[in-house]
């Protein structure tokens, strides 16, 4: 199939089977990227579980990044707690204040403005390009590494292979609906594309994936042997 009919495909599979969270805006809606920010620096290191409940005390508490940028580090760290990894929460209010101050708060649009912010890497960068301001970026995590790794059936282990599986990712990312489309391959790799006992059955991609058409699924993506 075309990158344009699996996007298509993904995208529907999308509407029908998006897991509702708390950041998310209705598919074929771009979220506040206030929201996507703060729940992307959340989901850095801790599941969507535990972060819903964080995400919106903060965002209750503190509803826009000048309201964040006001408050004191101390108050930040102290709602922080229990999500761990600190250093996220001390970027979290240097960053808001360089928006608030700055940009009069508003986040950039583009990835490369956005990279380099504070708690702000390629991955964070991507997914708020595509997610709150519809830019097809190319977002890359262990989710979707790990479907593109068995669509293109590439058997070079991480982390070395990164770079290539984000070329194969860059081939098939749409212009329209960028954000609903990488959130689609997040939810399809954690509710589908699984790392063991992929449910192929419900997969929209099914029939254009190499590694389930030679049963390699599940040995996919191959890690460097420590
Ligand atoms: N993990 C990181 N970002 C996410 C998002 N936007 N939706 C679901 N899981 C995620």
């Amino acid at each position: 199939a075309t990158p344009a009919a699996l996007s298509k495909r993904i995208l529907a599979w999308y509407d029908r089977n998006a897991r509702v969270l708390p950041w998310r805006a209705p598919p074929g809606r771009v979220a506040d990227p206030y929201h996507v920010w703060l729940s992307e620096i959340m989901l850095q290191q801790t599941t969507v579980v535990a972060v819903a409940p964080y995400f919106l005390t903060f965002i209750k508490r503190w509803p826009t990044v000048k309201d964040l940028a006001a408050a004191s580090l101390d108050d930040i760290l102290t709602a922080w707690a229990g999500l761990g990894y600190y250093a996220r929460a001390r970027n979290l209010h240097k960053c808001a204040q360089l928006v608030a101050e700055w940009r009069d708060g508003v986040f950039p649009d583009e990835e490369e403005a956005l990279r380099g912010l504070p708690g702000i890497g390629d991955y964070t960068a991507a997914a708020i390009a595509a997610i709150a301001h519809g830019r097809p970026a190319v977002v890359m995590d262990g989710n979707i590494e790990r479907v593109i790794a068995r669509m293109f059936a590439v058997t070079d282990p991480l982390p070395a292979v990164k770079p290539k599986l984000k070329a194969l990712a860059a081939g098939l990312t749409p212009s329209s609906r960028p954000g609903d489309y990488a959130q689609a391959l997040m939810d399809l790799g954690a509710t589908v594309c699984t790392p063991r006992q992929p449910a192929c059955v419900l997969c929209p991609w099914l029939q254009d994936c190499d590694a389930s058409h030679q049963g390699i699924a599940d040995e996919l993506p191959a890690k460097l042997a420590k």
